[in-house]
């Protein structure tokens, strides 16, 4: 499930896994705690090299149950702090970087092979048909309109104008569309879902329904 910010994929990759028994991994929340380490340890997010050279140093892992995806540190639960406004304005940079990338995408793999093994898994992101998974079962890539992800994420933030929300998912928006590597893009082969006019359980059936079909 590939997708830009606030396009609704975490509540419906969790809500499909969990009416389907399956797995669930949070992508971003593994480049948000890489970008928390990084901030942690003062290495400078917008010095590639200085990121790249420390890409080894966290030691990262995801919990897989959808109604309980924790994610820790060095062994730290960061579930929270990676919502700070800080990661969230320092992740997209952190993200260019190959190395980072070479790093999640080893533990991705695995975490989906196990899973694959356990009946199966939702993994949510930028890249997971194109680059992490292009052999997917199902390849799906949400959308919404930019005003209307922009209220969704305000109202779970609980503040902030929904203008400048708006602003900073446009601005992340461009920095994932743009970077070299597995830059955000509609995989070949996914099905293109507009969750602009639905609520969330539409949006769950729909996304059930069309895994039913190919199963
Ligand atoms: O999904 P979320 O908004 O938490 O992701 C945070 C950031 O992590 C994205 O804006 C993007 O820069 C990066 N990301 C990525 N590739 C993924 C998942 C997230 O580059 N597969």
């Amino acid at each position: 499930m590939d997708g830009p910010s606030g396009s609704g994929k975490s509540s419906t990759s969790r809500g499909v896994a969990d009416r389907l028994g399956l797995r669930y991994l949070d992508t971003g929340a593994q480049f948000r705690a890489m970008t928390l380490w990084m901030l942690r340890h003062e290495v400078d997010v917008h010095d590639p090299a200085a990121v790249a050279a420390r890409a080894g140093d966290p030691v990262l892992e995801s919990g897989t149950d959808p109604l309980d995806p924790t994610i820790t540190l060095d062994g730290q639960d960061v579930a929270e702090a990676i919502r700070s406004e800080a990661v969230t304005a320092a992740v997209s940079p952190v993200a260019t970087v190959p190395a980072v990338r070479a790093r999640l995408l080893d533990l991705q793999r695995r975490i989906i092979s196990d899973a694959l093994d356990d009946g199966g898994i939702v993994v949510e992101g930028r890249d997971i048909g194109s680059v992490v998974w292009p052999e997917a079962e199902v390849k799906l890539y949400l959308t919404a309109d930019a005003a209307a992800r922009a209220a969704r994420r305000t109202a779970e933030n609980g503040s902030g104008s929904v203008e400048a929300t708006e602003a900073e998912l446009l601005r992340r928006d461009q920095i994932d569309s743009s970077r070299a590597t597995a830059p955000l893009s509609v995989p070949e082969g996914a099905v293109h879902l507009d969750t602009t006019p639905y609520d969330l359980a539409e949006v769950i059936s729909r996304v059930v329904a069309i895994v039913e079909q190919v199963r």
